[in-house]
């Protein structure tokens, strides 16, 4: 029987044809992660129907960095030695992928980064390297618009009435893109409406539920029901904070919650409403382009010409906002399989 596709292993259909293979490693920061959990979930649901679409067979090998770069670096390497097809890997550290890009790029495998995004210099020092992911301004425009729209329809939000909106900041990993990113631009969208903001406190709980709470178990003893918004840079740390509202009996009458994401805790969250809104960051679309890059690459061709919001090296999955007006909407799409 001949083998016609890759020098690796060989498959054949009913009919004795040879079925390609395309071996996808994706190493992921931390496989707890929420939202990386989600998008792994994604990756192996739409593997399946991309099977089906291409006739090909995929393998996809996810493993956990366990928040350590030395790790994820050991589990690239095993990836190369292997002969993987395509790599896609979530930074541990994102300033340091053109480690990865190096090694890659010597073996001759195509590599995609995704949500944690490498600074630019480092996706333009080769031709097959790509990111997938978000753009991050616009999540935090699109919160600080949640709050707006809120504040229109309901001024009670400013409890106290001074004009100003009392607010704490709940905070991802400091050197993550996003975090930075949607901590600015959530606040600049509402001041911008000369709508005044007071902010008590920030810090951050490196996207986790648990900090996120015991950070906000800290600032109600330490202001009370002076906290009138509560923004979060994604729904783990909402959910903490919306713990801690309720361990302190603080949830009726406290401040609005709002996070980014849009898992399906967050909305269910909105539709009893517990959480004021989100911003979804879609892992469907950024899965999707990812296996569009990896199946489009392993068929020796350009995914420029093909894959879908695919500009240069770069895909971009665009964010909406969630709010209980359309939760079911949105918890209708979660759960979509097909
Ligand atoms: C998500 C967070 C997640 C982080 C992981 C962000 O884009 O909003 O929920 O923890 O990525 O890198
Ligand atoms: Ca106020």
């Amino acid at each position: 029987m001949a083998c016609l596709f890759g020098a690796t292993a060989c498959h054949v259909d009913g009919n004795s044809h040879p079925i390609q293979t395309v071996k996808i490693g994706v190493a992921t920061y931390r496989s707890d992660d929420t939202f990386i959990a989600a998008l792994c979930d994604d990756l192996e649901r739409l593997s399946k129907d991309k099977e089906a679409e291409t006739g090909k067979k995929i393998i996809l090998n996810i493993t956990d960095g366990k928040n350590s770069q030395s790790n994820q670096n050991d589990q690239v390497d095993n990836f190369i030695s292997q002969s993987y097809d395509v790599i896609c890997v979530n930074m541990v550290d994102r300033t340091v992928a053109a480690v990865i890009i190096d090694k890659a790029k010597r073996a001759d495998i195509p590599v995609i980064f995704f949500n944690r995004e490498p600074v630019e210099e480092d996706i333009r020092m080769w031709n097959r390297a790509y990111y997938v992911g978000t753009d991050a301004k616009e999540s935090g425009i699109m919160q600080g618009q949640i709050i707006l729209d809120a504040v229109q329809k309901n001024p009670e939000i400013d409890k106290n009435g001074d004009g100003k909106l009392q607010y704490v900041m709940l905070e991802g990993e400091q050197a993550h893109q996003d975090s930075l990113i949607r901590t600015e631009y959530s606040v600049k969208t509402i001041t911008a409406t000369g709508i005044q903001m007071e902010k008590l406190a920030n810090d951050t709980a490196n996207w986790q539920r648990s900090l996120g709470s015991a950070k906000m178990l800290a600032w109600l003893d330490q202001f009370g029901d002076e906290i009138e918004v509560v923004l979060s840079n994604n729904d783990d740390m909402a959910l903490g904070a919306i713990d801690a509202l309720k361990e302190r009996d603080m949830l009726e009458n406290g401040p609005v919650v709002v996070g980014v994401d849009g898992t399906m805790s967050a909305l269910e969250a909105i539709q009893n409403g517990e959480m004021l809104g989100s911003v979804v960051n879609d892992a469907q679309i950024q899965a999707q382009a990812m296996l569009d890059i990896a199946c489009t690459l392993a068929d020796g061709e350009d995914p420029q010409a093909t894959v879908q919001r695919m500009n240069g090296q770069y895909v971009r999955a665009p964010h909406r906002i969630v709010t209980q007006e359309n939760v079911q909407e949105e918890m209708d799409y979660l759960t979509q399989t097909e």
